[in-house]
């Protein structure tokens, strides 16, 4: 089918390199012409393991274009993707002015019949709206617009393994028509009958996704149900953290134990620093606000939100507890992205810890594998490594912030020779107490144990 996707960033660009993977005549735009210039270049403006790879195959193969001109873009597909940023207002609602603007677009481009799909996660009833922009922009018009909501559950990192291999497809419709063209879409996908071309391990092959068809809001409503109840569970492991951690627990065997229940399930119940990226925390806030304009009570998740909020305050709680003084301190800050294998800042712990940091006068200087590019547009005054070493080197604190593979597998007695103290926050629970401790560094983690740490006695 000749599909367009109109957004290339996260989303947008992994949805129309998968769906011109699974066969289809893709054309994908976006208004940001340098993003569009990068892309034609052959390149990603985005770092996300395996889709350099199958843009770069379907760019040959003519099945998947870009172009910065959205009326061609519209012209040119029977179905439209909107995959554009809904990013959060001040208030917490939703940003819907991107979604608003392309569906005048779409209408007034418009010459033939159109199947329109949000795949831009939005808050219930959007469709609806969309709907009548179409209608209202379209006036005139003898062509027939169709709306459906096809949310995204792609995570970072994983995203093209999830995009082919998803345990669930969910499409939101009106009429059979849309359904029948999104089955049409994703029949490779439900027949699972192709090899995931991205060998990372994220996709399990063979077990046929669950195809569930609702309403358009009901749909809506399932993605922002899903995202607010991952951050739950976040919130929920890292509030139990912090009594782990009084108690002289070990949260992860704690969570470990109650994940063991298949009704409870065990993902989802790493503590740390708290989730970020550009889903989890406005998803979480437009959730609320959607509840409270129609006065329904969703404080339990208000209190995931300020849960959340308040994890990288108590990390630089538990720093200052063993530096005592920050002030002129020098510390090393060891991954930025707001989580491992992608090279995204937005809303990272990372950000926000940087910044109470420098307020507190410390010298901070970070590294990341990746989103080097992105820290220094959005923090250009911030003093950047080279390496994981350099970071360290004279560091009075060394802080794990991203859970990176890579600095599992760092040469630690390396970084214990250059640090000013031998003294690592590991945010993530990335390293072992144990190992590190024998290394000679003091080390502290997030509810857990120190390394022979004493059992607290119970309170008087
Ligand atoms: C999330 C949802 O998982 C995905 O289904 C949806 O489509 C988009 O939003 P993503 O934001 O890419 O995906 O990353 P995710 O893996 O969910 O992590 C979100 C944040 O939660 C990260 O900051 C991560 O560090 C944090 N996290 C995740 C935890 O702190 N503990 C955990 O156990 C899991």
């Amino acid at each position: 089918m000749r599909i367009s996707v109109i957004g290339a960033g996260y989303v947008g660009l992994v949805t129309g390199a998968c769906l011109a993977e699974l066969g289809h005549t893709v054309l994908c735009t976006d208004n940001d012409a340098t993003k569009i210039g990068i892309l034609e270049c052959g390149k990603l403006p985005i770092f996300e393991p395996g889709l350099e790879s199958i843009v770069a195959k379907n760019r040959k193969n003519g099945h998947l274009s870009f172009s910065a001109e959205l009326a061609k873009a519209v012209a040119g597909g029977d179905v439209i993707f909107i995959c554009v940023g809904t990013p959060p207002l001040p208030n917490g609602d939703a940003d819907l002015s991107s979604i608003d603007r392309v569906a005048q677009m779409i209408a007034a481009e418009s010459e033939s019949d159109k199947l329109v799909v949000e795949k831009s996660t939005v808050p219930a009833q959007t469709g609806q709206q969309l709907k009548r922009v179409l209608e209202i922009y379209g006036r005139g018009k003898t062509i027939r617009f169709r709306v459906a909501s096809n949310p995204e559950f792609l995570r970072e990192g994983t995203a093209v393994g999830d995009f082919l291999h998803p345990d669930r497809i969910v499409v939101g419709v009106d009429d059979e028509t849309a359904e029948k063209q999104l089955r049409k879409i994703y029949r490779p996908v439900l027949e699972q009958g192709f090899d995931c071309p991205v060998h990372n391990g994220s996709c399990p092959r063979g077990n046929p996704p669950a195809w569930l068809v609702t309403t358009i809001n009901s749909a809506e409503l399932i993605k922002h149900a899903s995202n607010s109840f991952l951050a739950i569970k976040i919130s929920y492991a890292n509030m139990v953290s912090d009594l782990a951690e009084k108690l002289g627990a070990n949260v992860e065997e704690v969570m470990h134990g109650v994940g063991l229940d298949p009704r409870i399930g065990a993902h989802f119940f790493k503590p740390g620093l708290g989730f970020g990226g550009f889903c989890l925390p406005k998803d979480l806030q437009a959730f609320v606000r959607l509840a409270e304009r129609h006065g329904v009570d969703f404080s339990m998740l208000r209190e995931a939100e300020r849960i959340n909020h308040h994890r990288v305050e108590g990390f630089v709680e538990k720093l200052r507890h063993s530096l005592w003084v920050l002030k002129g301190k020098k510390i090393g800050v060891l991954g930025l992205a707001f989580k491992a294998n992608t090279d995204d800042i937005r809303f990272a712990p990372s950000i926000e810890l940087i910044k109470q940091l420098q307020h507190e006068g410390v010298d901070v200087i970070a590294y990341d594998p990746q989103a080097m590019e992105k820290i220094h547009v959005r923090l250009p005054e911030l003093n950047c490594a080279l390496n994981a070493y350099e970071a360290a080197q004279g560091a009075d604190a060394l802080l794990i912030v991203t859970e990176w593979p890579e600095f599992q597998r760092l040469d630690w007695k390396r970084v214990h020779q250059g640090m000013a103290r031998p003294l690592v926050l590991d945010g993530r629970n990335l390293l072992s107490a144990e190992e590190m401790s024998a290394l000679g560094f003091e080390y502290e983690s997030i509810g857990r144990p120190r390394a022979g740490q004493a059992i607290p006695t119970a309170l008087a």
